[in-house]
């Protein structure tokens, strides 16, 4: 079907063109005066000066053509030549009984699927998810599924940091605590075992400690900086403990993602992309990219037109050693050869922009990634606690994943027993399906480049702009529609009447809007634009149901009518949370 405002414009179109106007000055935008209308056109304004008229005359002539539209109930030139639109009732049923009966809901699958790899998530390895993770893991996710809605092949990546120097730290750690473990063994030939020498607490334990020793032992550092190099030089012992740290960690990041809602296509890693590494340092070193600075080997990537320092990126270290950005480089080197995507999107935390810059720059001088294939950066801002400062647990250590989701969980389980519109047996797997929603929209509905304050009672509150409300606002639909079919209601074969009140006609006119607002969440990678949306049809849903005696409605087409609206309105909203990556329980 086409597009909603498409539709509206081309009846503009044709009424300036008749009127003897161009019919591109017929532009149709929503009113930013919803007192007076929902719809209005600037158009006759911006022509009055090349046909030298007033622009309340140009209004004029345009109204005169659309007295009988289809597409206008009312049209209205008003001064200094505003021309004022209200929708026809017949034309907003006849779209939305289409948009009804799509099962896309209007939405259409792009003619150009693109593939973009999406790296987000990037936990690291052997330290537990806490909540600096969260924001990478819930925006990208929504991303992820908005594009795979619209038809573009999404490759999620969770990009694990296992390279760097904190499996030295951890390595050095394990060997300060058990000497004797055959991965130290410098002579050892025989298979290493199956079992891994700690358990995830353990190894939680063992990272922490080992980082707070580095920073006060040096010659400790030094130990830990060359078992680092040593592993990415493929030591045997090195690699096997590497692989029991994978193991161990992997398992546990997997059922925290679970419990997000947070699924990855590949589970690849830093070290996935040491095989690239000498090749492509080599590569560089021959074209003339690479040169070398004190020991360090480094390519420049510094712009005329550069405001702020950009220091060169480094590749190897003195000691031969890869970084965080030779990864990096070597990861786009892998992905354009196995997936030669047309995008490549990082969803990290804004502070790592310069990072992004360099490897970015790096990439296209040294033409590992080729000229069509767009690299992108989204970085996101900061979670703060109420304070404004960086969230922390009440004793002021750093919050772990696990326990703010619980934390909200149990939140949610107080206010929804409260409630008691649910039996005890669900209320917990209800508060776990609510707590995400309070969660997540509470991240999504800002705008993922800025700051925001993470505020518990606020974002768990069935009430104001929260996931809980909106979930409220499905389940209070679920249960109309459920309840008519106990009655033996059904819909199929059942028509949707012109909207019979103001408020009905506010939340068709929100439905229409759907296809547009995803389109451009999707462009503008911008999820809090869908919160937004079903924000505002919440809202009209609910002031149109407190005027609205639904269930009791005598007249039966009326009533099936008003039946099909609302399982119109739940479809798009679970729609879009599934975009955003929650669901809705049936009961609450
Ligand atoms: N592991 C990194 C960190 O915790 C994030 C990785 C982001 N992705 C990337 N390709 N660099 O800071």
């Amino acid at each position: 079907m086409e597009k909603w405002m498409k539709q509206l414009e081309k009846e503009m179109h044709a009424a300036f063109e008749k009127a003897g106007y161009d019919p591109s000055y017929g532009k149709v935008t929503l009113s930013n005066r919803p007192d007076l209308c929902e719809f209005q056109c600037n158009g006759a304004m911006a022509g009055a000066k090349t046909y030298r008229k007033a622009p309340i005359m140009i209004a004029g002539d345009v109204t005169e053509q659309l007295k009988d539209s289809p597409v206008f109930e009312s049209v209205e030139a008003v001064n200094p030549g505003f021309i004022n639109l209200k929708l026809s009732k017949e034309f907003l049923k006849s779209y939305l009984q289409e948009m009804y009966q799509d099962e896309n809901l209007s939405l259409q699958k792009t003619s150009s699927p693109k593939t973009i790899i999406i790296d987000y998530g990037g936990p690291n390895v052997a330290k537990p998810l806490h909540v600096g993770h969260l924001r990478s893991a819930i925006i990208g996710e929504s991303i992820k599924r908005i594009g795979r809605k619209l038809g573009h092949k999404m490759i999620g990546d969770v990009h694990l940091g296992d390279w760097g120097l904190q499996m030295g730290l951890i390595i050095t750690e394990v060997r300060h605590r058990q000497p004797d473990l055959v991965y130290f063994q410098e002579d050892y030939q025989g298979e290493y075992p199956k079992e891994a020498p700690f358990t995830i607490s353990e190894l939680e334990e063992i990272y922490p400690s080992a980082s707070a020793r580095s920073k006060e032992d040096e010659q400790y550092r030094q130990e830990a900086l060359e078992a680092t190099h040593l592993l990415q030089q493929g030591h045997r012992g090195y690699m096997a403990l590497w692989e029991h740290i994978m193991n161990v960690s992997i398992r546990d990041l997997k059922r925290n993602y679970e419990k997000l809602n947070v699924e990855f296509d590949l589970w690849k890693k830093e070290s996935d992309a040491q095989p690239y590494i000498p090749d492509m340092v080599e590569k560089m070193k021959q074209e003339g990219y690479a040169y070398e600075d004190q020991g360090a080997l480094v390519v420049d990537v510094k712009e005329e037109q550069d405001t702020k320092e950009v220091p060169p990126c480094i590749l190897l270290k003195s000691d031969g050693a890869s970084l965080y950005t030779t990864t990096d480089l070597a990861t786009i080197v892998e992905r354009m050869k196995l997936f030669h995507p047309d995008e490549i999107l990082y969803v990290v935390d804004k502070r790592q922009e310069l990072h992004f810059i360099q490897v970015f720059r790096c990439a296209r001088k040294t033409k590992i990634v080729e000229p069509d294939t767009a690299l992108s950066f989204l970085g996101f801002g900061t979670m703060n606690g109420k304070d404004g400062k960086p969230f922390k647990t009440r004793e002021g250590g750093v919050m772990r994943l696990e326990n703010l989701i619980s934390e909200i969980d149990e939140e949610m389980f107080k206010k929804i027993v409260e409630n008691r519109s649910v039996r005890d047996k669900e209320a917990e797997k209800t508060a776990e399906i609510v707590g995400l929603s309070a969660i997540k929209y509470g991240d999504l509905s800002n705008q993922a480049t800025k700051d925001y304050i993470f505020d518990v009672d606020r974002f768990t509150s069935f009430e104001g702009n929260t996931g809980p409300y909106i979930l409220y606002t499905i389940v209070r639909i679920k249960s109309i529609l459920s309840r008519y079919q106990e009655e033996g209601g059904t819909l199929g074969g059942k028509e949707l009447l012109a909207a019979a009140n103001d408020s009905e006609k506010a939340l068709m006119l929100e439905l229409t809007r759907y296809r547009e607002v995803i389109e451009n969440a999707f462009e503008e990678k911008a999820p809090h634009k869908i919160c937004a949306y079903i924000y505002e049809i919440s809202n009209a849903f609910n002031r149109f149901y407190h005027e609205t005696k639904i269930l009791s409605e005598e007249n039966e087409s009326q009533k099936s009518s008003w039946l099909i609206l609302l399982d119109l309105t739940r479809q798009v909203l679970e729609s879009c949370i599934d975009m955003l990556g929650f669901s809705a329980p049936e009961r609450m």
